[in-house]
């Protein structure tokens, strides 16, 4: 009898075995499958947990199952998905060193926060890679006594199809998170996995600077990163995906990133990248939404061939049509602008700001008055990233509402908005080769990207003069453009102060003179009106 039920408990066990083996990728296929979840937290009561963290986690649960039935072999959540900033240091865990090898499902006597440990299982369960970010509690003791410290850190925590911690990464560039610390140096945090991959990690506001992200790729042979977000979209270089994609194209990775979902304060996006070859899936939602985002993934080591896209799964929400995510604005003042004008079909224009000169060409046609403005747009220095500040040099063609810079990166509600057609663009000039990573920067309609089938992004390297000529260019007719154009980011210059001096632009000389005469002829229609009130009194 033990013996029967002994040889159909190995059948069954085979059948769940062999039902998994069969899904999981291995050290030996060329791709990997990814998911990466949009989260609203806000979609989501309470329920009869007075914990955040565990509300969370049991939603995680749910999709971690989810993204399991789609053969996932990787799940990433946002940052602030378990806990909001508002809560973070209330709601917190510590967290083993990965090099402890604690596995919380299995270890009773690891003290960590029970989220922690529902999610270890359930990576265990469903035989997953999770990476989930989570306000860190360290505590230590000084040697000298008995007294102890707590310090909070911005933390990634990765666990293995077992449900062990093989990672942990700590946020280097905060935001702003108020009562969170950040290590001495920079976390290069790395984590291989059994379909063959090695992983670099970083969190949100890491992605503009230098350390540890671009690290990660030159010097750790990082192929493939993960992303947790809850960015702040800004206009009109920095909104979401955008950011994403033009970060997997400058470093030819691919690119997981999972964004915390909040449109009414600006925080959506998230996307799957595959380096130069662009999104395979990504998502900008314009209102509250829960998504979980699939895609099979072509390992960097291997040939692309078919790049396959899913589209998002939305377990939560809506999608209404409209914008409602609340976008802000880069100050553009300091950038030398050119106004586009409808009577212009076919410029070539040279623009510079202190070393940095692009030369355009633009062909384009309007139909309609109100449609979007365009202006050509190039800057050489320092700006503000609010929480710090970082070296710039840009080239591109940005949208406006109206005629003035001020209007630049405001979109637009008018249904005639997108009435300009490009019929080719192309943006070409030398760019410091030391210290500044380069990448295209699109933008089209509904925060969309363009697909690298539709332009050419070259580069020339002169590494005796320290400079990098670019050449970015249309290859397909553009119906509904926001944004295209070269964007660098020049690690060298951050920390230095930005220079708030508003440049004078080729176009505003132009209004300028236009403002001139208007005031000039008002001066003479004044002085006309006031002898003729005089006489008239006389
Ligand atoms: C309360 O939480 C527990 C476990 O966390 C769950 O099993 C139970 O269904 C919940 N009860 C209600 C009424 O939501
Ligand atoms: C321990 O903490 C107490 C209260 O914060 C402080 O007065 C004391 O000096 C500390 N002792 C040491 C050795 O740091
Ligand atoms: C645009 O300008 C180029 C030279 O600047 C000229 O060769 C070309 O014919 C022009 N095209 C149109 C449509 O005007
Ligand atoms: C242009 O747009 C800006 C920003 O929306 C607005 O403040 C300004 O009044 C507009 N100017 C004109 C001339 O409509």
């Amino acid at each position: 009898m033990l013996r029967i039920l002994h040889s159909w408990c190995l059948v069954v066990c085979f059948i769940i075995l062999f039902h998994y083996t069969i899904q999981k990728s291995t050290p030996e296929s060329s791709t990997y499958v990814a998911a990466v979840v949009e989260y609203s937290p806000q979609l989501y009561k309470l329920g009869n947990h007075t914990d955040n963290l565990l509300k969370n986690a049991e939603h995680y649960v749910e999709l971690m199952r989810k993204a399991a039935d789609q053969s996932a072999d990787i799940i990433v959540f946002p940052e602030c998905g378990l806990a909001e900033y508002k809560s973070s240091t209330r709601y917190s865990s510590t967290i083993p060193d990965p090099e402890d090898n604690a596995n919380p499902c299995d270890d009773p006597s690891l003290e960590v926060h029970e989220a922690v440990r529902i999610l270890s299982c359930a990576a265990r369960k469903y035989e997953i890679y999770v990476v989930v970010n989570i306000p860190e509690k360290k505590i230590s003791y000084e040697k000298s006594s008995q007294n102890k410290s707590t310090l909070y850190y911005n933390s990634n925590v990765i666990f293995n199809r077992q449900g062990q911690i093989v990672a942990r990464y700590r946020k280097f560039n905060l935001f702003g998170e108020l009562g969170f610390s950040t290590t001495e140096k920079p976390d290069i945090t790395v984590f291989d996995t059994d379909f063959g991959v090695k992983f670099g990690v970083f969190t949100c506001f890491d992605i503009i600077f230098e350390k540890p992200a671009v690290t990660l790729v030159k010097d750790n042979g990082v192929t493939d990163v993960v992303f947790p977000t809850a960015w702040f979209s800004q206009l009109p270089f920095l909104s979401a995906v955008q950011t994403q994609v033009a970060w997997a194209h400058s470093m030819d990775v691919n690119f997981l990133g999972s964004g915390y979902n909040a449109p009414e304060v600006g925080s959506t996006g998230s996307g799957i990248y595959a380096g130069k070859h662009g999104v395979l899936t990504s998502i900008m939602a314009t209102s509250p939404t829960t998504a979980i985002l699939v895609a099979t993934v072509p390992k960097k080591t291997t040939q692309v061939k078919n790049l396959q896209s899913n589209t998002p799964l939305t377990i939560n929400g809506f999608t209404a049509s409209g914008s409602g995510i609340r976008m802000s604005k880069e100050n553009l003042e300091p950038y030398k602008t050119f106004l586009l004008t409808e009577n212009i079909q076919n410029t070539t224009h040279k623009l510079c700001d202190d070393q940095l000169c692009c030369q355009f060409k633009v062909k384009m046609h309007t139909s309609h008055k109100n449609g979007y403005k365009y202006r050509l747009a190039v800057f050489d220095g320092v700006r503000s990233f609010t929480y710090r500040t970082g070296g710039l040099q840009i080239c591109a063609v940005i949208f406006c509402t109206n005629d003035s810079l001020t209007s630049c990166g405001i979109v637009s509600g008018n249904p005639d908005a997108f009435s300009t057609t490009f019929e080719y663009i192309s943006i070409s000039g030398d760019f410091r080769l030391n210290g500044v990573a380069l990448s295209p920067n699109t933008l089209l309609k509904e925060y969309n990207v363009m697909s690298p089938d539709d332009f050419r992004f070259e580069s020339q390297q002169q590494p005796e003069a320290n400079l990098v000529s670019i050449k970015m260019e249309t290859t397909a007719r553009q119906t509904s453009l926001l944004t295209f154009g070269i964007y660098g980011r020049d690690f060298l210059k951050d920390g230095q102060s930005e220079i708030i001096e508003a440049k004078e632009t080729e176009s505003r000389e132009g209004e300028n003179s236009a403002y001139f005469i208007v005031s000039s002829a008002g001066i003479v229609i004044s002085a006309i009106a006031t002898v003729l009130f005089i006489r008239a009194l006389l």
